[in-house]
This record gives C-alpha cells, structure tokens and sequence, in this order.
C-alpha cells in the first residue's frame, strides 16, 4: 500500500460515516449489530415518533448517548485531527452523530446529521447538553419536549451545514471516504460531486459498497488499521 504525502494536495477532505466509528466501539446502522437491526428507527428516529412518544425517543437517544460516552477515539481519529494541525486545508464532513472527530481534537468538522450532544426546543433553540443523562427533558422558558438536535429519516439537512460541506468537497483535491454503506441521500451523493470537481477518490471500507467503482482506489480494510498505514 503506498503511502499518501498530504503535502502533495491543497485540500483534504475526510468524509465518513458509521464505520469511523465502529474501532471506538460505537455500533454502526446497518449491517451485523447495526441500531437498525436492533431497532425500528420508525420508532425512535424520526418526527412522527417523536411526536407519538416524546419521552421514549429521549431516552432511546440517551442509551445512545451513554453507549458513546464508554467509547474512545482510536488511532484512526487522532491521524485525522493532527493532520488539520499540520496541513493548512483539512476538512472533515461527518454522518456521524457521536463527536468523536470532536473528541479526537478535530475542529473543521461539518456534522452533516447533527449532534446527539445538542437539543432543540421549537421555540428557543438549540442547547448544548453534554451529559450522561439529559439535564431535562423539556425547555426551561417554556415547557415543550426538547429533541434531539439530529437528522432524523424525512427531515430535511440543514441548509447551512449542507452549502459549506458541498462548497468544501467541491473544492478539495483528495477526498477519502471512510465507513459509510453510502445509501442515505443527500450525503450518498457526495462522492460523486468530488470526483465530477476532479478529486482523487478514495474510499476505504471492509466491504465493498455500490460506489466502489468510481472510486480511484476503494481500499478493503477498516479505518483505524489502515488511516496509519496511509499516512
Ligand atoms: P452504515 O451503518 O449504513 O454503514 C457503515 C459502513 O461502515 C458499512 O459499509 C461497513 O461495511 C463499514 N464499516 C464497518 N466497520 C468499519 C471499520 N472498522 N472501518 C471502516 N468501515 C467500516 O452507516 P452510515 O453509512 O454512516 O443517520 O449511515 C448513514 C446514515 O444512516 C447515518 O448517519 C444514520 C443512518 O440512519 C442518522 O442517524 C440520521
């Protein structure tokens, strides 16, 4: 496997999903012991349960939470954020809702999916809540249910987060995906605008995934083994 020189690219973009995740200990969403086998996400991850259950949907994302609290980032995770330290233009554009990037010490991140660690009340906006356990479970000025501040299944993305995670991948030369199934749109299309703005692709993934064809190179092996081997 030859190894990539960062210095050799003006923009290094970082895409990644689940599988980023997955060496930390963070269950991915599909596949052997994903969320969604476990669980219907028609339950628990979108408005209309939401709005059916409030409370149920809360605590599911606080076992999420509690889950993610117990893992740690990996060697994968730290490659990633000291290279931002090093190289002027690092960008990381995450499906993931967990921080880890954060954790690890990453700053340019755009959380495509939003944040288990911010609520929401349709009122007062967004609150940070970093704990174990949620602080409370309604709003303080008003009383309404907060919800989790993430991309459910039928919400829209959030315009701002979507134009400067496009604008960066339109723009990067190196564009390495990292541990995603690369079936949720809008973020499934996002190889394909890096390679029509002629980044070199590369995906890195223990399976093969229906966009490995176009890919320049689509490297089998998991991200905290190989992300040390490549650079
Ligand atoms: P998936 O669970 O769909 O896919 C995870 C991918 O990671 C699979 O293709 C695995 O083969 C791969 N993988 C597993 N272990 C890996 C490892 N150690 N290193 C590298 N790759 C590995 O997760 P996403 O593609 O991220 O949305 O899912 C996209 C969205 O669907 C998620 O953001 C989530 C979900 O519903 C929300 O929660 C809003």
């Amino acid at each position: 496997m030859q190894k990539i020189n960062p210095d050799e690219y003006k923009h290094i973009l970082f895409f990644t999903g689940a599988g980023m995740s997955a060496e930390s200990g963070v269950p991915t969403y599909r596949g052997r012991g994903g969320v969604w086998n476990e669980y219907r996400w028609e339950d628990y991850a979108c408005q209309t349960a939401f709005e059916r259950d409030p409370e149920r949907v809360l605590k599911f994302h606080e076992l999420r939470r509690q889950a993610v609290l117990e893992c740690e980032p990996h060697a994968g995770h730290y490659i990633i954020s000291d290279m931002e330290k090093r190289h002027p233009n690092v960008t990381v554009v995450t499906q993931n809702i967990d921080g880890m990037h954060q954790r690890a010490g990453s700053q340019n991140v755009e959380e495509l999916h939003g944040s288990l660690w911010r609520l929401r009340c349709p009122w007062h906006g967004v609150v940070e809540d970093v704990g174990k356990t949620y602080r409370c479970y309604t709003c303080e000025d008003c009383g309404s249910w907060l919800r989790p501040d993430i991309v459910w299944f039928g919400d829209a993305l959030d315009q701002y987060v979507m134009k400067d995670a496009v604008t960066a991948i339109r723009d990067c030369d190196l564009f390495i995906s990292i541990g995603t199934s690369a079936v949720v749109y809008p973020a499934a299309g996002f190889p394909r605008i890096a390679k029509d703005a002629g980044a070199v692709c590369i995906e890195i993934n223990p399976v093969p995934t229906e966009l490995s064809p176009m890919y320049d190179e689509s490297i089998q092996s998991t991200a905290g083994t190989i992300l040390p081997v490549l650079f």
